[in-house]
């Protein structure tokens, strides 16, 4: 296709998402500094290249004065992003509350704490008001920014609500949704009071997409089981009106990672952390420090690894990055200071004056620094108790094309289904499993090390972010386009 002026013709692409790729951080009255957000919600969706895109999401900061609205749009321009402004109260039951206390726990099959049960099941109700509210506001910005034409794409589970939110405004539009976390078992679906709203309104889009096979599968059976519709092989029918629900599993920008290798910067930071540890295997985990990542199991089963080879004590250490994530929701808060009690513990007992066994550090790191600290790993440690796919585990894989490290690897990760016959898979619940696993990776033999590498290379290499969104556009372009509505049952 072209356009009148010659130029190939890019399809624009409304892509709609709580988090913009970067997050906002206020210098003045007016002036604002962008910083790349953390995610692989974000990650992946850099690495998308060939479309006309548009970001429309919230930039992670409460903006109240309207000279800092006019400010931030206008820097979020530049970047092709387009601010949604949630006030403190949303954030608060929207984001904190219902995405990040109710959704995102219920989802990784992780239950509410004991003491946050009984309040939380109390605020349910005003919790869900301000999430529909929250889902509403975005699908204003996008009626206020859609042109004829222009594909919308909605992402995870912040924005559950707004296929409706959108088709009620637009049956022609466009619309699709792709969930980046597991969808669980329709059992466990079945116990949210907003069950069956958020089944309808999902099911209002054309396309829905899942990472796994199986995520689709439980989400084509809770719209059975719940709200009585037919699950076909194509998806979900109601009525002659067929939804397409179908796994589109996510991949990286690999070229990006390999590419970095090269630099000169990247290569000095592998030389300075090859000396650094020089004499030591380096094993490295890299994770939001989030409950679902498992990082306190993770650092228990090291310390069982440790209690149990004492060979390994001085030539051995593990590097913990865990970037904070979500710090306004208690559970986020108490997990921050177990991990940090377990580490010292554990350091305490193992460590000399001159050396720890943990390194632990609560930030982000930039990307030169991230891939040098993939590329001198001897094991990567990725033990999430349910992750949707985990990307760690693919930039991993990538920026080892020299070492050929090991990969460890949760069978609850997304990922455990790809690169699952190159990694060693571990249930991570059960620590002694997982200690033994760091065992064989660091006793491996070279050729068998080769061999995994091999397979998941090449995986990593040739499922990538740009083929993923470029499958799952293309797959709903050829979606016909019908009102979904589905009120009542
Ligand atoms: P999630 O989306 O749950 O955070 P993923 O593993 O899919 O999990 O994606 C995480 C993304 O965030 C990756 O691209 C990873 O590089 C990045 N990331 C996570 N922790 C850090 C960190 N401490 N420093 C820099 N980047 C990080
Ligand atoms: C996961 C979610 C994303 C989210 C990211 C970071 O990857 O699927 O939607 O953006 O975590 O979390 P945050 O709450 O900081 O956006």
């Amino acid at each position: 296709c072209e356009r009148q002026d010659g130029r190939p013709f890019r399809q624009r692409l409304l892509v709609v998402a709580n988090r913009l790729p970067v997050s906002a951080v206020r210098r003045g009255e007016d002036s604002w500094s962008l910083e790349i957000s953390a995610g692989g919600l974000v990650t992946a969706l850099l690495g998308v290249k060939e479309f006309e895109a548009r970001w429309i999401g919230w930039a992670g900061v409460n903006v109240p004065d309207e000279i800092g609205q006019k400010a931030l749009t206008k820097a979020l321009a530049e970047k092709r992003c387009i601010p949604v402004f949630l006030d403190e109260e949303i954030v608060h039951q929207y984001y904190n509350g219902y995405c990040n206390n109710i959704l995102w726990p219920l989802f990784h099959y992780l239950g509410l704490p004991q003491e946050d049960r009984l309040a939380t099941t109390r605020s349910f109700q005003s919790q869900f008001a301000a999430y529909k509210k929250a889902n509403q506001m975005f699908a204003d910005v996008v009626n206020m920014h859609y042109e004829e034409g222009d594909v919308v794409w909605c992402h995870d589970y912040h924005l559950m609500y707004l296929p409706e939110c959108l088709k009620k405004h637009n049956t022609n539009m466009k619309v699709g949704w792709f969930l980046h976390t597991p969808f669980p078992s329709s059992e466990i679906h079945r116990t949210l009071p907003s069950r069956s709203e958020l089944l309808r309104s999902v099911l209002a889009a054309d396309l829905v997409g899942f990472h796994t096979y199986d995520y689709a599968r439980h989400f084509v059976s809770a719209c059975t089981r719940i709200l009585g519709f037919e699950g076909t092989p194509e998806g979900v029918e109601d009525q002659g009106r067929l939804t397409r629900v179908a796994a589109f599993p996510i991949g990286i920008d690999s070229e990006r990672f390999i590419r970095a290798l090269e630099l000169p910067q990247v290569q000095e930071h592998i030389k300075d952390l090859k000396e650094r540890f020089s004499g030591r295997k380096v094993m490295l985990g890299v994770d939001r420090l989030d409950m679902i990542k498992g990082i306190p199991q993770k650092i228990l089963a090291f310390e069982k690894f440790l209690e149990e080879n004492p060979y390994w004590r001085d030539k051995v250490v593990l590097l913990q990055i865990a970037v904070p994530t979500r710090t306004d929701v208690p559970e986020y808060q108490k997990l921050t200071s177990q991990v940090h009690e377990i580490v010292g513990r554990i350091n305490g007992r193992f460590g000399s004056l001159t050396a720890v066994p943990i390194h632990h550090l609560d930030r982000s790191l930039d990307f030169h620094a991230l891939c040098a600290l993939y590329a001198v790993t001897d094991v990567a440690l990725v033990t999430s108790l349910r992750d949707g796919m985990n990307l760690v585990s693919y930039e991993f894989v990538a920026c080892q094309d020299a070492k050929k490290g090991v990969l460890i690897l949760s069978e609850f990760a997304g990922a455990a289904q790809s690169l699952g016959a190159g990694a060693i898979l571990v249930n991570p619940w059960n620590i002694t499993e997982v200690a033994a696993s760091i065992s064989q990776a660091l006793n491996m033999s070279a050729e068998e090390r080769e061999k995994r590498h091999q397979h998941n290379f090449h995986h990593v290499t040739s499922h990538t972010a740009q083929e993923w969104a470029e499958t799952f556009v293309s797959e709903l372009n050829d979606t016909v386009v019908e009102a979904k509505l589905r009120t009542s049952k």
